[in-house]
């Protein structure tokens, strides 16, 4: 295509803009009324899955239930939110995967707003502007080696983010459901004690996952204390203290659902303890059943 100079590109337009007006079809009411149809199909659609979806469920299916779980079009509910549930890891639906690892790189709070607002916000300024920016009128790729390259590489990038946002582990500093878990994390022994399960990083007394102490030995130092250790037998019930030290013993060392190497040595009270002992200390398996 020969190089137009700006006067040839207007006439051009003009003419092109002219022949429109007397031939092609005005917005108002063809655009206008293709939309409108449009639309009252989208909702027809809606209202039809809805329809649909009340007549499956009827009223509010009870709890556990297989209409719960999963019908046609998804479940009912879900699951009912437990208060009780401390080591809830949320995530995000699958298209915000890639925000989701945009902000697991910027950990640290001072960065959080990097991730979280200002690249978001660049993104969107250029997305806006970028009509106004790239005025090349060329249509040939060969052309635009700028385009092309963003064009290639943004995909890239959102689909890798989306990618490892899909594979990232849970947050840190998750808490299991077992029994005990919910105490030992929400209970001063956090900030003293690290324990991956109970997903407590306290650096003041040992690591307990290094440590990995035996039922007996839980149960007399958390009872009594020792040295910087405090005695608990003033804080907690004896079944308390029984579920602390078998979740302890049972679950120091431990990788990941499989028990630590003590976990024979409390076996005879854990979780039983812990079930008696009740609410925090029972675990969200237990409480689901409670009261
Ligand atoms: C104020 C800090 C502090 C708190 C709170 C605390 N601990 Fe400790 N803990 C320590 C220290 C310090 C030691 C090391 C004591 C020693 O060896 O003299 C220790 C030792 C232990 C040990 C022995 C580890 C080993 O080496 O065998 C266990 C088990 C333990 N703590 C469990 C708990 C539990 C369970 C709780 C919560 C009920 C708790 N601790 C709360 C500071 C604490």
């Amino acid at each position: 295509m020969p190089r137009l100079t700006t006067r040839e590109r207007r006439e051009r337009y003009e003419r092109e803009y002219s022949f429109q007006k007397r031939h092609g079809k005005p917005f108002f009411p063809n655009a206008v009324f293709h939309d409108t149809i449009v639309s009252l199909v989208v909702v027809a659609l809606i209202m039809g899955m809805t329809i649909l979806w009340h007549a499956q469920f009827g009223g509010v299916p009870g709890e556990g239930t297989a209409e719960r779980i999963g019908g046609l079009l998804g479940p009912a509910y879900e699951a009912k939110a437990d208060p009780g549930v401390l080591g809830y890891d949320p995530r995000p639906d699958w298209y915000f995967f890639f925000l989701f690892e945009l902000l697991r790189i910027f950990k640290t709070p001072e960065l959080l707003i990097v991730g979280s607002i200002i690249i978001p916000t660049i993104w969107m300024v250029l997305l806006i502007g970028w009509p106004f920016i790239d005025r090349n009128p060329d249509r040939r790729l060969s052309r635009r080696p700028i385009a092309l390259a963003l064009g290639v590489t943004v995909p890239i990038v959102l689909l890798a983010l989306t990618f490892y946002g899909s594979k990232a582990p849970g947050a840190a500093g998750a808490v299991s459901n077992e029994p005990g878990a919910a105490a030992f994390a929400a209970g001063s022994c956090s900030t003293c004690h690290t324990l991956a399960n109970a997903g407590t990083a306290g650096n003041v007394g040992p690591v307990l996952d290094q440590a990995m102490p035996d039922y007996a030995r839980v149960l007399d130092l958390v009872t009594n204390g020792q040295g910087g250790m405090p005695a608990f037998k003033a804080t907690y019930s004896e079944d308390e203290i029984k579920c602390l030290a078998g979740y302890v013993a049972t679950w120091a060392g431990a990788t990941g659902t499989t028990p630590g190497p003590n976990a024979a040595s409390a076996k005879d009270v854990y979780p039983a303890a812990c079930a008696k002992a009740g609410g925090l200390f029972a675990g969200t398996a237990a409480s689901a059943a409670g009261p």
